[in-house]
Formats: C-alpha cells, sequence, structure tokens
C-alpha cells in the first residue's frame, strides 16, 4: 500500500523527530525546515512548497517553544498588535502584517509562520493538523480543562500559541487543533524532555527543585504519534487534548523518575510554583486536562506510571 503523504514543519524538533520515528512506516514525510530551504516566516516559500507538495496533509509543529525566551520577545512584538490587551477575540486586522523575518521573536514564529502555513492550506486545499499546547489554559480550574473550556493564557509564549489557535480556526474548515502537555518519551540529541532532564541531574548528582502545590499531565509521545494516526485515519476535526491519563505534581513525578532509575531521593528539594518561577514567564499552576475526547476514539493515551517503564536509561 502506498504510503499517505505528509508535509511537515517542525519535524526536526523534539516530538517531530520521534513522531516521524514512529510513522515512518506507513507515513512518508517531507521535511519543511531550515535544513531544506525553508523558513516558516517566509510566505513565499511556504506557499511554492506546499502547491508544490502532492500531500493532502501538512503538520504545522515547528515554533519557539522555549516558554522563557518567548516572554522577552512580549514587548518587541506587543508594538505590532493594535489591541495589545485583547487576548480572547482575535482580529486579524489588528496586526501590522509587515515583512517579519528580520525577527525571531514568538509572535514571528508562532502567530505570523503559522498564518503563513494556514493562508497556503486554505489556497492549496491541505487539511492541517497544528501543534498547540496545553498552557493556552490558565491553570486556575479545579476539574480537569476539556476541549470546549475557554482559553485564557498568561505568558507571551501560550497566547502566540493560542493566536495559532485562532487563525487556524477563522481561516480553515478542514483542521485539527492538538494540544500535548509535557511531553517525554523523547529521543531527540539536541532537546532533551524534562524527564531526560531530571534523570541526567540526578545521574550527576545535581540537586533536582521540585514544585509539591501544581499539578500537571505529562505525555508519553509515542502516544502522540499513535493518536495522530488515529486522527488522521479517521479525518477527525476539531480540537483534541493529546495528554496522558494521570494528572500529579513536579514532586511526585520526580519521585517516580528518582525511583525508576534508581537515583537517591535526598537530591530532591521541594519548593513552590511561585518561588520557582520567580522572575520568571508565568507557568499554568493545575493543569489537570482530561484526554477523554482522544481516548473515546479508541486511542491509549499512558499513566505517568506506564510511560516512565518504557523508558531505558
Ligand atoms: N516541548 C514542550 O514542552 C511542548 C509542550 C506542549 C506543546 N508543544 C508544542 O509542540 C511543538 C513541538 O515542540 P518541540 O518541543 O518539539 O519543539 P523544538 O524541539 O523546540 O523544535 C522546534 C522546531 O521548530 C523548527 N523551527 C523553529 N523556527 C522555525 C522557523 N522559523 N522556520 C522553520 N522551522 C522552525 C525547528 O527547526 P530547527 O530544528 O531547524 O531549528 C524545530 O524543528 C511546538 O509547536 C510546541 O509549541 C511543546
Amino acid at each position: 500500500m502506498d504510503k499517505i503523504k505528509i508535509i511537515g514543519t517542525g519535524l526536526s524538533g523534539m516530538i517531530g523527530s520521534k513522531i516521524t520515528e514512529l510513522l515512518g512506516e506507513k507515513y512518508s514525510f517531507e521535511d519543511l525546515s531550515y535544513d531544506t530551504g525553508v523558513d516558516i516566516r517566509d510566505r513565499n516559500v511556504i506557499f511554492e512548497r506546499v502547491q508544490k507538495s502532492g500531500a493532502p496533509i501538512v503538520f504545522h509543529m515547528a515554533a519557539k517553544a522555549d516558554v522563557d525566551g518567548c516572554e522577552k520577545d512580549k514587548q518587541e512584538d506587543m508594538k505590532y498588535l493594535q489591541d495589545p490587551n485583547e487576548v480572547t477575540r482575535f482580529d486579524l486586522k489588528s496586526v501590522e502584517w509587515r515583512n517579519w523575518m528580520d525577527k525571531n521573536t514568538a509572535f514571528a514564529i508562532n502567530v505570523v509562520g503559522t498564518k503563513n502555513i494556514v493562508e497556503a492550506c486554505r489556497k492549496y486545499n491541505k487539511t492541517l493538523i497544528y501543534i498547540s499546547t496545553d498552557f493556552v489554559f490558565d491553570g486556575t480550574k479545579s476539574t480537569a480543562y476539556i476541549e470546549s473550556d475557554k482559553p485564557n493564557p498568561t505568558s507571551w509564549y501560550s497566547r502566540t500559541k493560542y493566536l495559532g489557535e485562532q487563525i487556524v480556526q477563522q481561516f480553515l474548515t478542514s483542521y485539527s487543533i492538538l494540544r500535548p502537555a509535557y511531553p517525554y518519551g523523547t529521543t531527540s540529541t539536541i532537546k532533551k524532555d524534562f524527564v531526560r532532564n531530571i534523570q541526567s541531574r540526578l545521574a550527576n548528582r545535581k540537586k533536582v527543585s521540585c514544585i509539591t502545590d501544581n499539578l500537571f499531565t505529562p505525555t508519553f509521545v509515542p502516544d502522540i504519534a499513535g493518536a495522530l494516526d488515529v486522527l488522521i485515519q479517521k479525518k477527525a476535526q476539531g480540537i483534541y487534548h493529546l495528554v496522558g491519563s494521570t494528572a500529579l505534581s513536579s514532586y511526585e513525578a520526580v519521585v517516580a523518575i528518582a525511583k525508576h532509575f534508581g537515583y537517591d531521593s535526598t537530591l530532591l528539594e521541594k519548593t513552590t510554583n511561585t518561588e520557582y518561577y520567580s522572575g520568571r514567564a508565568p507557568r499554568p499552576r493545575y493543569l489537570a486536562i482530561s484526554n477523554e475526547k482522544i481516548t473515546a476514539l479508541g486511542v491509549s493515551m499512558k499513566t505517568f506510571e506506564e510511560g516512565l517503564k518504557l523508558i531505558r536509561e
């Protein structure tokens, strides 16, 4: 059987590289990256490559994903928004759509880049799969977030990702928006996921600060690949939370990681969300995210315990 063609951005990244490795048997991927001469801020190149591609589906994963780095771009980026305080009702006309090639900011990559991809998908009738983030929520809900909950991003990174979601929804009829959270189970040599970061700190006998008063919902990246496969086969549309099946505190996660790899838990130091992120971009505090919508499609999303068991040193 012929492989289904997918053209994608961010395929060289931490999540993208694992997904293409796992889905490579079934899908053929065309990489739109710096290495293949594509910068997503460059509208002309994006249009040219999307037009030429025979792929019916576009994955858009490229982003400036460094949350604190993005926060530093906020002042500069806000100059180009006519109404910088308007978060939920985004009007494309309220942006100065200048040439953004000379800017390497969160807005240039996450918003202008996404707008370029979206417009190319619209023009050439492609289905878009946009990777967003659980950080679109503010983390103040006392129960798990579901897809129909209203986002309220708190950092500049999450705001630009949410602007991307709004552009997708305003311009396209054939799309899905996927929100993973704290991905792990990756093997990129360029960027380590949080489990590998903590494991390497513990291996080097470095202290690990662990937040006790937060909740997050880590996602085993091979499950994202499995979910993508099902979403594509079922031609699913709309928003899906692609997250694991356990919400836990950072402290509980680090205890589980230390135990799994057999490291000394005396290296763990308890802290609070406020203390840990002091002077940095705000992070949502309670991010329990429901995966009921994706699991209802028959996709299995692992608990943190199940995912960790599959990770070797
Ligand atoms: N990591 C997380 O904790 C997390 C959590 C939730 C959601 N997400 C979302 O998941 C997606 C992937 O995240 P990740 O952590 O895998 O990202 P990553 O490892 O930081 O990789 C970013 C990717 O974007 C590409 N890229 C950046 N700027 C570009 C540009 N101007 N033109 C073309 N390509 C560009 C990079 O290409 P090069 O390799 O060539 O530089 C790389 O492939 C992102 O959309 C992110 O918002 C991430």
